[in-house]
């Protein structure tokens, strides 16, 4: 087995160090990086005079032959192709030859897989970003068809008061917009070269580091080649950012699971976005919104084990790198699939406005817009508190009616009951960027005009 060290080495490397060692099986995902650094890293060596215009040529055609055989599968893989890196060069070099073999001058597969890995991660980051726009996208539809539904608003998971159910949808596009930011800017924090770092030192050779960052279209190159080789704080931010997103989804995971209980009642999943019982015949099950819940744990556990693998690791490059790859690769498609899937239930989820008001219509859902209302005639808020308090507490133990007690109470009386109207409440929640109809139209547009912004910042 040829091997890329092999000129030290009297023995072929053992089976069970290839087995335990190679990562081919999933960095393969980073050839068509792979390909792009070694095409920009081959015309480098051409302008700096360390290949022969002829050998770029060479090297710059089996490239490119090498990249149409991985795309259509005809692609062999040698027994020693360890990692895409060892696989693409060894092609090259069959068919390029003594040019081929000029590819690696100056590089190592240390600057060679930090700069793949930052390649891949600006184009999956800004994907990921649209999938997360297509997601608000959904709740801003669905916060605009909702209308004047309303339903309570929850702490502790008791009611409290009554939010328009577009509010409600809201409350999770905004926390998404953050994850749009987030996604963003550790896009650009990662947009840096490493490619010129070599193994750990740059070179004795004549190389231009600006110019292969220049065209891969990276912001920067890097400024120190020990930390271009071994900075990964990169893969941890982006999977901080992408778990932040499954987290996300998996708090309105929950929301999803509590309104299509039967007990709650307030939303009922489409068929499409349903699973049903293998032996109880009447069950629709929330799976969708029930794995969200559960894949955010598999995703702080991608990003915790890499945070682990980071922790102590002396400068520059150790092989524990290249455990980078599998949390990043999963994360990325485990957010991916999630973001879809919530889409899809949620543009199809249907809402039972009548089960939300009503929930939201319970008389002691306006216990506070009592206290205001005292409040409003000159009473101070700790003695509104109490006194509406004291009729909840009486109204509970049989004592009568709250809109009764109201009605008969002098300091509250007719104009205080109406307060108690079902629907009332949620139209006095005037507060810019609170919970009734104007100030929640008015957050429809703000939200819309981020979601634009967004969409252009991403373009
Ligand atoms: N497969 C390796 C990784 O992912 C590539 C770099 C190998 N470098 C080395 N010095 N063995 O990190």
């Amino acid at each position: 087995m040829s091997t890329l060290w092999h000129g030290r080495f009297d023995a072929d490397p053992a089976d069970e160090l290839m087995a335990y060692t190679a990562s081919i099986g999933f960095d393969v995902r980073l050839a068509p990086d792979d390909i792009a650094g070694s095409r920009a890293h081959a015309r480098m060596l051409g302008r700096v005079g360390l290949l022969a215009e002829a050998e770029v040529g060479e090297v710059l055609a089996a490239l490119d032959r090498t990249e149409a055989e991985l795309a259509s599968g005809d692609f062999v893989f040698a027994p020693g192709d360890e990692d895409i890196h060892t696989a693409i060069e060894r092609r090259v070099t069959e068919l390029a030859g003594p040019a081929g073999a000029k590819l690696h001058t100056g590089r190592s597969r240390n600057d060679q897989v930090a700069a793949d890995l930052r390649l891949f991660a600006k184009r999956e980051l800004a994907a990921i970003a649209v999938e997360v726009l297509g997601l608000q996208e959904v709740l801003l539809e669905r916060a605009v068809a909702a209308g004047d539904a309303y339903l309570p608003g929850y702490t502790h998971l008791q009611r409290a008061q009554p939010v328009l159910l577009a509010h409600h949808l809201l409350a999770h596009g905004w926390a998404l917009a953050r994850d749009v930011d987030r996604l963003a800017d550790a896009r650009a924090r990662l947009d840096v070269s490493p490619l010129g770092a070599g193994a750990v030192a740059g070179s004795s050779l004549p190389l231009d580091p600006d110019s292969t960052a220049a065209e891969l279209g990276f912001a920067a190159r890097f400024e120190n080649s020990m930390d271009a080789v071994s900075d990964r704080d990169f893969v941890a931010e982006s999977l901080f950012a992408l778990t932040m997103v499954g987290i996300h989804l998996s708090r309105l995971g929950e929301e999803i699971v509590f309104w299509t209980s039967e007990e709650v009642g307030f939303a009922t999943l489409d068929d499409a976005y349903a699973t049903g019982s293998s032996m109880l015949p009447q069950k629709k099950n929330p799976d969708i919104a029930e794995l969200a819940r559960a894949k955010a744990g598999r995703l702080i556990g991608n990003l915790t084990g890499l945070l682990a693998t980071l922790k102590g690791l002396p400068l520059a490059y150790n092989r524990d790198l290249q455990e980078d790859k599998a949390p990043m690769f999963d994360t990325l498609d485990q957010v991916r699939l999630g973001v879809r899937a919530m889409g899809g239930l949620l543009s199809s989820i249907v809402f039972n406005a009548a089960a939300m008001g009503s929930a939201a219509d319970a008389p002691s859902s306006a216990a506070t817009d009592l206290a205001e209302h005292l409040v409003g005639q000159g009473m101070p808020f700790r003695d509104a508190h109490a006194a509406v308090g004291d009729l909840v507490r009486r109204s509970l133990e049989g004592g009568g009616s709250l809109a009764d007690l109201v009605q008969a109470d002098p300091r509250l009386g007719e104009d205080a009951a109406k307060l108690l109207t079902p629907g009332v409440p949620v139209t006095r929640r005037t507060t810019p960027g609170g919970a009734g109809p104007e100030a929640v139209a008015a957050q429809i547009e703000r939200f819309r005009a981020r979601l634009d912004a967004d969409a252009a910042r991403l373009d």
